[in-house]
């Protein structure tokens, strides 16, 4: 078959809209654009057009589809008894992604509404599609345009790949808003029921309607037999090629996770904070661990884009249930058939950074003497440099024998490699990258510790600060670092402030971390007496955030 492609940016463009609406008069299959995901569109009231879609698509013929209408004005045209609370919602939400079963009339097809009484009713927040409906006349009955069990289109090109030679049309009306299907409210229950989460917050419907109940099939896996109440819901959506495992939990400790737990060919779905965490494998980035607008918008790519990939499996960060959190959580996990970890969260991890002479050490003594495990980053890596054969057998690799006789590290070899050398220290960054947080969270998740500072005065670049609670720079002027420095090292006065003056400053390490201590202080017993003040209010306030955090997991 032949599909023509319409790139149609506004209303305006009155020609093209009439073209692609004339495909769903005469019983065609156009797919359009929505702010949720792509649509495969068919007249809704035409058994022949809607048969046509479950075809296209390979869907099963139980699986009802939901009709889109350009106004809740058509709403009486299709559907008996429509309640106040649907004009209410309709009021306060369409066009948006909502999508309310109603009790159906006689005129809309049993095979549209997969066999139901009842049918599924939606109002797209897309000016042209709407336009398009409009110029139709008909409701366009239209389930999202990928092949079935693919993740959803949120695009027209991830359209071209599904449905290309198989419809009539498809109406490129750029990326998806939203990215992830609409919410279904079933109204024709009572209390009304929520049949999936999607691009509506399950928290705006409850302030319209009060209580509403959530259909087991939403966090669950359906036993054998068992039949949620949206049919759809039944079936492995999203699904990749390789296997995916959800890790919930806050997502620092998901995060820790992850670093422990996954193969050498394991691709990773991450929360922006922590990609620079897993080189050497393949990386999709969710959006930032706050931002589920963002995490919406990518979660279906980030499906789709690993089938292309060789990875043998697949990882996730999962958001809390809150908010767009609960939609980006089902789509994840039902791509995963609900194979999912909690990560253990039961320590709070401290990143202690700052320059040379302001005062780190005297922090990390009080953390100590508090019971933390302290991680010096640096120790750490030496030490690996000694026994993990794996690091070793990777620096082998990238740069020859860099190991002298007896075992070590030659230093000035491996310097002389690398130095001066762009693209040969970015290599010696990757491997330290790619062992050096693991090796860091599997002591973290050994230590039964309930506290652990991690040391490192290049926390920030190295992207370890991510994996902390919090952050902390530690701070002091610069004479009384240089004094500090003389008295600890022995070295005279302009050697000192050249040392200090070679790092980043004070102000570049405050700027990056959570928290800053100025460690200032003339006599040690008042310095050791601020910061434990300071450290209290700190760990005070994690422990508020983490409470919170779990309140919605
Ligand atoms: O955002 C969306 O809703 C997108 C765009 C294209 O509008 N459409 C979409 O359609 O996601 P589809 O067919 O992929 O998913 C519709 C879901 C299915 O799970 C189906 O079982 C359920 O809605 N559904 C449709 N009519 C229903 C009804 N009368 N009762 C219960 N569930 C229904
Ligand atoms: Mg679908």
């Amino acid at each position: 078959m032949n599909t023509q492609w319409f790139q149609i940016e506004s209303v305006d463009e009155k020609e093209k809209i009439g073209k692609a609406a004339g495909i769903l008069r005469r019983g065609g299959l156009l797919a359009v654009p929505t702010e949720t995901v792509y649509g495969l569109g068919a007249d809704g009231l035409n058994e022949e057009a809607v048969r046509r879609i479950f075809e296209a698509k390979g869907r099963p013929q139980d699986n009802p589809l939901i009709l889109h209408i350009p106004s809740a004005g058509w709403l009486e045209r299709y559907c008996e008894d429509v309640p106040e609370t649907a004009y209410l919602l309709a009021e306060r939400f369409w066009p948006g992604p909502l999508t309310m079963i109603l009790k159906k009339k006689e005129l809309v097809p049993l095979r549209t509404t997969g066999g139901l009484q009842t049918v599924g009713m939606r109002c797209p927040d897309h000016a042209v599609t709407r336009a398009i409906i409009e110029c139709a006349g008909v409701p366009v009955a239209a389930p999202s345009a990928n092949t079935s069990g693919r993740p959803s289109c949120t695009n027209a090109e991830a359209v071209r790949e599904d449905m290309w030679g198989k419809i009539d049309g498809i109406v490129d009306g750029g990326a998806c808003e939203v990215g992830v299907e609409s919410t279904i409210i079933d109204l024709t229950v009572t209390p009304p029921q929520l049949l999936r989460p999607g691009g509506l917050p399950l928290e705006s419907l409850r302030e319209v309607l009060g209580a509403v109940s959530v259909d087991r099939a939403v966090t669950q896996k359906m036993a054998d037999g068992e039949k949620p109440r949206a049919p759809g819901m039944k079936y492995r959506h999203y699904a990749p090629r390789a296997p995916v495992t959800v890790v919930t939990g806050e997502a620092r400790a998901s995060a820790r996770y992850l670093l422990t737990h996954i193969g050498a060919g394991a691709g990773v779905i991450v929360f922006d904070e922590f990609a620079g965490l897993f080189p050497g494998h393949i990386v999709h980035r969710l959006g930032g661990m706050h931002d589920k607008k963002a995490q919406a918008q990518r979660v279906f790519d980030a499906l789709r884009t690993f089938d292309s990939t060789g990875v043998t499996e697949i990882f996730a960060q999962c958001p809390d249930t809150g908010g767009l959190g609960l939609a980006v959580s089902n789509r994840l996990k039902k791509a995963a058939g609900f194979r999912c970890v909690e990560a253990p969260d039961d320590t709070i991890v401290v990143g202690i950074t700052g320059g040379t002479g302001a005062g780190k050490t005297t922090v990390l003594e009080i953390l100590e003497k508090n019971g933390a495990l302290i991680l010096d980053c640096d120790a750490v890596y030496h030490e690996m440099l000694r026994s993990d054969e794996a690091l070793r057998a990777a620096l082998r690799s990238a740069f020859g024998d860099v190991f002298d006789e007896s075992g070590a590290l030659d230093r000035q070899k491996l310097g002389n490699i690398v130095f001066g050398d762009r693209e040969k220290l970015r290599r010696l960054d990757d491997i330290v990258h790619e062992f050096l947080p693991r090796e860091l969270a599997r002591r973290m998740a050994a230590s039964s510790a309930s506290t652990i500072g991690l040391d490192a005065i290049k926390l920030m670049e190295s992207g370890l600060g991510a994996l902390c609670d919090t952050t902390i720079a530690v701070a002091a002027p610069e004479e009384v670092r240089v004094r500090r420095i003389m008295k600890r090292d022995g070295i005279s006065e302009d050697y000192a402030l050249a040392r200090i003056r070679a790092q980043k400053s004070d102000g570049w390490f405050s700027e990056r971390c959570d928290h800053l201590i100025m460690n200032d202080y003339a006599t040690s017993s008042e310095a050791k007496e601020n910061i434990r003040k300071r450290l209290n209010i700190i760990f005070m306030q994690i422990k508020e955030t983490k409470q919170h955090g779990k309140q919605t997991q």
